[in-house]
């Protein structure tokens, strides 16, 4: 039974994935995947069991979880909260040691807090709006955060500069606040920097502040030679790990390990919990690690950091693509011209992060912004090896395809300069237009140079010679990539022209723009004269029809039209009608008058319309006009 509801959420999460267009992402649910799955459906089911074998049961799959995690993650005589949201063992842990540093806590809530405010601190690269997420949950002040900068002068520009923390803790300290706990980064979330854990552990010891760390790099602790900088992770009062995105477990929740000695207190923060079902949090996890073993949870981890070949110093890889890459390619002769601004480089490394991925999905390459180096292309193996199912191979076709894209980055780099002082040669017609968040050569606008006609009418033609340009652009017979630019993009009515080679002749490329520009702008013109005298002739004959309609009417002595209004049912007379056909000549632009069936055709349908609708508009009261009266 449990595997028909198992194999139904696969169908499920499946059916998802392929609409949301990324079916990839779930590719290798896998074995240990179903394991994971398997266990949300066992929690389910064993929650209905009766009360005293649930207890035993969910008891020991926390303590069995717990203990296999912490030997897993050399964190001795830890515990374990496990949770789904990644920010929420935080939380509970901040408030574990409010309760424990503030004795009245329990009873007086928050107002203790006012005689001796609780400092909270963070690096300047830990995870955004993280610290912003603790004081919103635990009702803090924003002052109660400081956030620490990082060293800029020696060493690296991501980890927290230790000297510093210390005097923001004495000042605090001497302004009558109460340092409270440290958030520090084994792996900050942009480029998985590690801070000096050993010496920040040492710090909270003389100020008897908690340590409390993330980060990616908390996974090599699994690992046999797990670095030194690593290793004084396992010191920390508390960790987050997420094993679920390590390993590649669908929906495994995040757990935090901690070590306290008072189990009231834990209690009072919600880390532990009376409550069974709370245990059961633990199960999808519990059965995966079974399932996976020691051996195989430290192969999966190993895997994910042999990929980046780097083990030692960090698991993640960060690159971009820069200046110096493309005046290196051209051989110097155009230095300046490549000087491109930083928000065209961001632009080109987020496009190069983005081809990679989708020539190599199971790379799961991601960008990211960092506040120093800018856009950066990052391979981070453990937070999607395991999930993707990552492969040595891929990493290989990931260079391959490396080394194809950055030759095209660098000569577009080159040629923008190039493309912006041919498009001014052939001002006013061509507009060179600025649109720094375009990853390609540049982007430009046909200006049709009619005189006198006034905005609206301007503005149109504009977007017809700039669609129909594009379009015949398109049609070209080259590589290159004409478009009307990014989705979202402020600019309308532009050509964006891609990527280019360095073989492209840039005068020839705009030229080929501009003329195909004028001969359209001019043919249009040509076309509007022919438009201008179409609409004259039928304003003429229409004109003509309506006279020899009232003429007709006056003859008669008549007037028949029925009340209902509307082209089709606008009836003149029943009688066969005298009034002449019209034929318009196109050619000529000059009204004929024929004997035609023009009109005739129009009594017809009349007609036949009134035989189609006789149900409909028999309830229709009769209609008198005239000396007759008309019943449908
Ligand atoms: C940290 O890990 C090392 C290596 O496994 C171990 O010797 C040490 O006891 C651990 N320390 C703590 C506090 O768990
Ligand atoms: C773990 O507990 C044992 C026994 O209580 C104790 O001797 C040991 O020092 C503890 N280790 C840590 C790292 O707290
Ligand atoms: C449009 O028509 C006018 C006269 O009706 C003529 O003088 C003019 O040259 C025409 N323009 C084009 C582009 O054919």
């Amino acid at each position: 039974m449990i595997y028909l509801v198992l194999k139904n959420f696969i169908c499920i999460l499946v059916l998802h994935s392929d609409h949301l267009c990324k079916p990839h992402r779930m590719q290798n649910v896998g074995e240990q995947g179903h394991m994971a799955l398997l266990g949300h459906s066992l929690a389910a089911y064993i929650s209905v069991l009766d009360r005293e074998r649930l207890r035993k049961l969910t008891t020991r799959i926390l303590s069995d979880t717990t203990l296999w995690l912490c030997r897993l993650f050399r964190y001795e005589n830890g515990s374990a909260y496990f949770h789904e949201d990644d920010r929420d063992g935080l939380v509970k842990v901040c408030r574990l040691v409010i309760n424990a540093r503030y004795e009245e806590y329990a009873s007086e809530g928050y107002a203790v807090l006012s005689s001796k405010q609780p400092v909270i601190y963070q690096s300047a690269s830990g995870r955004p709006g993280l610290g912003q997420h603790l004081c919103s949950q635990l009702g803090l002040p924003l002052s109660s955060l400081c956030t620490v900068p990082c060293n800029t002068v020696f060493g690296s520009q991501h980890q927290m500069d230790v000297a510093l923390l210390d005097k923001l803790i004495k000042e605090d300290k001497e302004a009558g606040k109460l340092p409270l706990l440290l958030i520090a980064n084994a792996g900050t979330p942009g480029a998985g920097h590690t801070d000096k854990l050993g010496r920040l552990k040492d710090l909270c010891d003389q100020y008897s502040m908690w340590l409390h760390l993330e980060g990616v790099n908390l996974a090599t602790l699994a690992l046999g030679q797990a670095t030194s900088a690593i290793m004084a992770a396992n010191r920390s009062d508390s960790m987050t790990l997420t094993p679920g995105q390590w390993l590649g477990l669908p929906a495994v929740s995040a757990v935090t390990l901690y070590r306290h000695e008072d189990p009231a207190l834990s209690l009072a923060a919600g880390l532990t919990s009376s409550q069974p079902v709370a245990k059961l949090r633990a199960l999808p996890l519990w059965l995966s690690l079974q399932y996976l073993g020691h051996n195989g949870i430290v192969q999966k981890i190993k895997h994910a950091t042999v990929l980046v070949e780097d083990e030692l110093s960090s698991p993640v890889v960060l690159f971009k693509f820069s200046q110096e890459m493309s005046a290196a390619s051209s051989g110097g002769s155009v230095e300046g011209y490549c000087a491109g601004e930083k928000e065209v480089l961001d632009t080109f490394n987020r496009w190069l992060g983005e081809q990679l991925l989708q020539l190599v999905p199971a790379s799961g390459m991601d960008v990211v912004e960092l506040e120093d180096e800018g856009t950066c292309v990052r391979f981070s193996p453990l937070l999607t090896a395991a999930v993707l199912g990552t492969q040595q191979g891929d990493v290989e076709d990931l260079v391959e395809k490396l080394s194809e894209l950055v030759p095209v980055m660098s000569s577009t780099m080159c040629l923008r300069q190039d493309f912006r002082e041919e498009t001014h040669r052939h001002s006013p017609s061509l507009i060179y237009v600025e649109e720094l968040s375009w990853p390609g050569l540049g982007a430009v606008r046909y200006e049709p140079q009619a005189e006198g006609i006034d905005e609206s009418r301007r503005k149109q033609e504009l977007e017809k010679i700039n669609t129909e340009l594009l379009k015949k652009l398109q049609e070209l017979d080259t590589d290159i990539i004409f478009s009307t630019g990014p989705e979202f993009g402020t600019q309308e009515n532009c050509i964006f022209v891609g990527m280019v080679t360095e073989d492209v002749d840039v005068s020839e490329l705009v030229n080929t723009i501009a003329t195909l520009g004028r001969d359209i702008e001019e043919s249009g013109r040509l076309l509007e004269n022919m438009t201008e005298v179409v609409r004259k002739g039928i304003l003429e004959a229409e004109l003509q029809l309506q006279k020899a309609n009232e003429e007709k009417l006056m003859e008669e002595g008549v007037m028949r039209q029925l009340p209902l209004v509307g082209s089709v049912l606008n009836w003149f007379s029943p009688v066969q009608s005298s009034i002449k056909g019209r034929t318009f000549n196109l050619a000529a632009g000059t009204v004929l008058s024929a004997v035609g069936n023009f009109y005739k055709n129009n009594q017809i349908l009349t007609l036949e319309t009134r035989l189609n609708n006789q149900l409909s508009l028999s309830q229709l009261p009769s209609v008198c006009s005239g000396d007759k009266n008309y019943t449908y």
